[in-house]
């Protein structure tokens, strides 16, 4: 017996209704605030991940499924969508286009983790990007997005986290105090934090090893180093999403995972699905086009786990729509009515209606029984003098009423049954 590879699972027709209900309110959603849909590749040049979402970073250097084609070139499948869609952007000319540009995906994506609930090696994203626009309105508006699609999706017990994380020019004046702050601790530290310290001591802060934690109590808050527009823009933030009635914590310490990140950081977290418990990551990546070789042009965004959706709305008791049952199940007796009941069907499913016939050959009394379970609504048994007359029994499967029916006029069929 071969396995699925560890970190990748089935979806089976059962969870399917999940899927199809996030997909929809992703699109429904999206639409209604003005953004398109891209499709992007799997695979990328690895350089763009390892320049876009940093180098220094968890994901690049440890995560990412990497491969030599045949050409010897590194190729690496995505594990995000924020750079692949930064560079279809510059790759398609679409930078000078009208601003803001905004764009929603939905894709799979690939990353070497330790394997747990909510949390896989092949997992599916729902994001969102939005270019050209510097102001916090555009926060405002991807952030009300998100609340948006997590409440339509009946998802209660989340908390919206904010927090800015700076830019270039305050940046650099933390890290110095961050690095002043460990250094008499440096050995203390784990081994991945004392790299940090050097590379990136901002992600110190989001080390979950316990050690690190603790020392972590008492570190400098990034948010008594913004620069004065940094901080302008926050203060203008939290004005709109008060004026939106969206309710937020000021969390110091979401950093995020990803390098690209500048200024606004945010994270939707549940309450219900246990550890892995943020179900909506982003914030502003002003700086992620230029670093690709485009032009200079803001951006900001977020992504949603869509297993991690499906953990909270089932946690939640969210309706999703039941599959379709058939209208009508037509048992056929002999061969004669095998075959008018191939055709009945047809007909019926050419002017809308769902309907089975048997055709693994049951006897009468196990076709009915397999109607019942497949929840068919009526049941209309053939034999040939059924054919001879034109005329069949259908049954009401839930009242158990029967009446005559006319079997050779397919409009009059579609009339009773819907
Ligand atoms: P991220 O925080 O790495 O951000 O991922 C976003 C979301 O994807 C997470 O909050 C989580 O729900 C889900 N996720 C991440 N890794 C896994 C995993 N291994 N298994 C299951 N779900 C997972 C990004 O990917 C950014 N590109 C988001 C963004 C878009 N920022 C700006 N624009």
């Amino acid at each position: 017996m071969i396995q699925r590879p560890r970190g990748t699972f089935d979806i089976l027709p059962e969870e399917m209704p999940y899927w199809y209900k996030i997909e929809e309110t992703a699109r429904e959603v999206s639409a209604l605030y003005g953004f398109s849909e891209i499709r992007i590749p799997t695979f990328e040049a690895t350089e763009l991940f390892a320049r876009g979402v940093g180098d220094t970073t968890d994901v690049v250097q440890k995560e990412m499924y990497t491969f030599t084609d045949r050409e010897g070139r590194s190729l690496t499948l995505r594990p995000e969508g924020t750079a692949g869609v930064a560079r279809a952007l510059i790759e398609n000319g679409k930078c000078s286009d009208a601003m803001p540009l905004k764009l929603f995906y939905i894709i799979n994506c690939f990353r070497y983790e330790k394997p747990q609930a909510g949390r896989s090696r092949e997992f599916y994203q729902y994001g969102v990007e939005l270019f050209g626009s510097d102001s916090p309105a555009a926060d405002a508006t991807v952030i009300a997005l998100a609340n948006a699609v997590i409440s339509r999706l009946g998802i209660t017990g989340t908390e919206l986290q904010v927090n800015s994380i700076g830019c270039p020019s305050c940046r650099p004046e933390y890290h110095k105090k961050l690095r002043e702050f460990f250094a008499a601790n440096e050995e203390k530290l784990c081994p991945t934090c004392r790299e940090r310290l050097k590379t990136n001591p901002l992600r110190i802060l989001d080390c979950k090893n316990e050690d690190c934690i603790k020392l972590c109590e008492g570190a400098p808050k990034v948010l008594d180093s913004l620069c004065s527009p940094c901080a302008g823009h926050f203060e203008t933030l939290k004005k709109y999403l008060d004026a939106s009635g969206i309710a937020y914590t000021v969390n110091p310490k979401i950093v995020r995972g990803l390098d690209y990140y500048t200024r606004t950081v945010f994270e939707f977290i549940s309450d219900k699905i246990g550890a892995q418990s943020t179900i909506c990551g982003g914030g502003r990546y002003d700086g992620l086009i230029k670093q690709i070789g485009g032009p200079e042009l803001p951006g900001i965004g977020f992504a949603m786990g869509i297993t991690r959706l499906i953990l909270a709305m089932k946690a939640c008791g969210s309706e999703v729509e039941e599959p379709m049952a058939p209208s009508l199940y037509i048992a056929p007796l002999g061969e004669r009515a095998q075959l008018y009941a191939l055709k009945l069907s047809a007909g019926l499913k050419e002017a809308g209606i769902y309907s089975e016939c048997d055709i693994v050959g049951r006897s009468l009394k196990s076709q009915m029984k397999y109607a019942d379970k497949i929840g068919a609504k009526y049941t209309l048994i053939l034999g040939d003098a059924e054919i001879d007359t034109g005329r069949a029994i259908l049954k009401n499967m839930q009242t158990g009423e029967q009446s005559e029916v006319g079997v050779s006029d397919i409009d009059a069929l579609r009339r009773l049954l819907s």
